[in-house]
């Protein structure tokens, strides 16, 4: 519409011979006028084909017909991204079949322009399955969309499979841009996250830049180019953020005062719901959206398709934002500011309006979910910041795992008020959780969206979880170890980014400071003396007593009871933020009797070695039989049993012992 009327404008005034002065003031400010983007199919002397969009403002160069960007010409930069790798703007998905696993680039066969009109062009690399074993069996269609006056591309992706197709395993997918390393050194992932960032020859353990480290990620940069680095740790995992929070990032060229910026203006076609945490920048320079991965949740993330399972889902569209200042004051802050202010517009703008697919719903054709939401924990209050979501049927707590719908979340507000909005239409269940309270919520009827729906709910209640009240608790719940002790990094491997800030646990190599903290006695925990933000480890890690051994650790909660009611059942709640390949074994008043919960072997999800602060979220309610307790001291043993490196182990969220209802 926007060049619509500057055209009128041009049209009206055509014979003056003010057209000059005119067209001087109707350019942008990037003093590129703004038309409709061209497209150009170009064969090269090798034979190669290309497609080229150019809307006056980006040129973008896709390899055709398999769809990979392979340059995009921005201000006076020739190719933002990085021309000495092969791939440099492509998608990727992991996958395994049946005696097969592979990374599948997902490269096109067929190019077909969707839509050229003045305002957008959109065009299509799919390719259809055809049976063999070389391909993922998915038919994929990856589109773009360029716009007349925008600086950036919009990246979606549509995905299907057939019923009858064979099982499959899909376990990552994504997009992916490997930058320019001459111009992007400087990485923003949030306000307070951002820094110069090493490079990828840094980080080249073969040529002696930098030495391995305990998990395969992290190197310890040792002969870096750039003497500040000396010392540090690269590890992409630092960076990672939360799904809620992971609406832009990218990075900054000082040089060129170029940002590039990966916008994800919605949730709804990200896997794992809204505390799921994905990669986002790291080093390379690289940008990934993450649409699904088994990051920090593991093998429980559910990517296996099997065989009479058919699916089809919209990944994206995400918005690749490219921006500019030339004032030359400073480029960090007006580039990321702009990039922040682009991220609100796209926000707002979502369902996006000019979407050709018919698979990617207008807002007219989605729905709407009202209501209130009330906690009943001994009494009825409203749910503050509560969050609450549609995400597709399962149990209470399923769209942590969940990859294969789509999900949408919102916040109540201060009364407990929701709305939930732009549902597409489909069968869901409605969740959430409340801060401060134990357990996941889960609306006791399904609920149905159509195009147009505008259902209200009223009041829901949620009664998490509680057998009588509180005697003691440690932590908060909050899904996360956050609030527990993290110590302070090694000197010779840590990331300056993470000193004295509030996100301390994203270090590396905090697990071994256990060992130093408790070289002989595991943790004891003393209720009414200890305080849990110096005395409570944040992870129940194993302790390394040898070169390469490891044993398992036991830790100690040493309580008092006045008075014990014997025939009375106690209960204790045991929520965890994080499990990866442990066995807790939960013991009263003797370390060596049988365990009143033994959880088996539970949990792939990483999140000590990658410095996330929390997984997968799970809930034990035990019930402790009163003829367990002693009036005194009590103690109950924690023991996380099993032990063959640094990283199998738990975090906790909250911890709590309820006395016997008074019923
Ligand atoms: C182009 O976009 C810029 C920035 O969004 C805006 O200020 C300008 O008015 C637009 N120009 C035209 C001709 O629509
Ligand atoms: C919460 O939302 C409800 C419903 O939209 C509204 O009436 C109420 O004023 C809001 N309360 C606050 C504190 O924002
Ligand atoms: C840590 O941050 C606080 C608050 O931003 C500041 O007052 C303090 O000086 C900082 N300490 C160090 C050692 O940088
Ligand atoms: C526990 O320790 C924290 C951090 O040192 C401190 O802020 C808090 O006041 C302490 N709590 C109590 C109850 O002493």
């Amino acid at each position: 519409m926007r060049f619509g009327k500057e055209k009128m404008i041009l049209q009206n005034i055509a014979s003056s011979s003010m057209i000059c002065f005119l067209l001087l003031l109707l350019l942008p400010r990037n003093g590129i006028s703004a038309r409709a983007p061209t497209v150009q199919q170009i064969r090269s002397r090798h034979g190669t084909r290309e497609v080229v969009v150019d809307n006056g403002i980006i040129r973008v160069s896709f390899s055709s017909p398999q769809g990979l960007i392979t340059s995009i010409k921005y201000k006076g930069i020739d190719n933002v991204l990085n021309p000495r790798v092969r791939t440099r703007g492509y998608w990727d998905i992991t996958w395994q079949g049946e005696n097969i696993r592979g990374l599948d680039g997902i490269e096109g066969t067929n190019f077909r322009i969707i839509t050229q009109n003045e305002e957008q062009v959109e065009i299509s690399f799919s390719r259809t399955w055809n049976g063999g074993s070389k391909h993922i069996p998915l038919n994929i269609d990856k589109r773009y969309i360029i716009r007349t006056n925008t600086s950036g591309i919009y990246a979606y992706g549509v995905f299907e499979r057939l019923s009858e197709w064979p099982e499959v395993e899909m376990g990552q997918v994504r997009i992916v841009f490997k930058l320019n390393t001459d111009r992007f050194r400087y990485m923003v992932v949030a306000d307070n996250r951002q820094r110069q960032m090493p490079t990828d020859n840094d980080r080249d353990i073969h040529r002696g830049h930098a030495k391995a480290l305990a998990y395969k990620e992290a190197v310890q940069l040792t002969r870096p180019n750039d003497i500040r680095f000396k010392n540090q740790v690269d590890d992409k995992y630092q960076y990672s953020c939360e799904v809620k929070d992971n609406k832009v990032h990218g990075w900054i060229s000082t040089k060129s005062h170029v940002g590039f910026w990966l916008i994800s203006p919605s949730g709804e076609y990200r896997s794992g719901g809204p505390s799921k945490q994905e990669l986002t920048s790291h080093v390379g320079p690289t940008a990934i959206t993450s649409f699904t991965s088994g990051h920090y949740v593991g093998r429980d993330m559910e990517t296996r398709y099997k065989t009479d399972e058919a699916w089809k889902k919209v990944m994206g569209p995400v918005f690749i934002y490219l921006n500019s200042d030339s004032t030359g004051n400073n480029p960090r802050h007006s580039l990321w500011e702009d990039a922040k202010r682009q991220t609100e517009e796209e926000v707002q703008a979502w369902p996006y309006d000019f979407v050709a697919s018919s698979d990617f719903p207008s807002r007219q054709e989605r729905g709407t979910v009202t209501g209130r939401l009330l906690v009943n924990d001994r009494f009825l209050t409203p749910a503050q910041s509560a969050y609450i979501g549609l995400a597709p049927p399962g149990e209470a707590g399923s769209w942590q795992t969940n990859t294969k719908g789509y999900q949408f979340w919102t916040h109540t507000n201060e009364t407990g008020y929701f709305t939930i909005d732009n549902v597409r239409p489909g069968t869901y269940n409605l969740y959430g959780w409340v801060p401060g309270f134990i357990e996941d919520f889960q609306y006791q009827n399904r609920v149905d969206i159509a195009a147009g729906s505008q259902i209200s709910l009223d009041r829901v209640v949620f009664k998490p979880p509680r057998n009588g009240p509180t005697l003691w608790e440690i932590g908060v719940p909050d899904r996360t170890a956050r609030e527990y002790f993290v110590p302070e990094p090694y000197k010779d491997t840590m990331n300056p980014l993470y000193l004295n800030h509030t996100d301390k646990f994203r270090q590396y190599g905090l697990w071994q400071r256990y060992t130093e903290l408790y070289p002989n006695h595991d943790l004891v925990y003393t209720v009414g003396v200890s305080n849990y933000s110096q005395d409570w480890f944040y992870a129940h890690v194993t302790r390394n007593i040898d070169k390469s051994t490891y044993v398992p650790t036991t830790w100690q909660i040493v309580f008092q009871l006045p008075y014990v009611n014997w025939r009375g059942s106690y209960t204790l709640q045991l929520a965890l933020a994080s499990a990866a390949r442990a066995n807790l074994q939960v013991r009263f008043n003797n370390e060596y009797s049988r365990p009143l919960l033994s959880t088996g072997n539970i949990g792939r999800d990483n999140a000590i070695a990658r410095h996330g602060i929390h997984g997968v979220y799970r809930l034990y309610t035990i019930n402790v039989p009163g003829r367990l307790l002693r009036t005194g001291t009590n103690t109950i043993y924690l023991r996380q049993a099993k032990a063959t490196g640094p990283f199998e182990g738990l975090m906790y969220d909250y911890i709590r012992l309820e006395a016997p209802s008074r019923a």
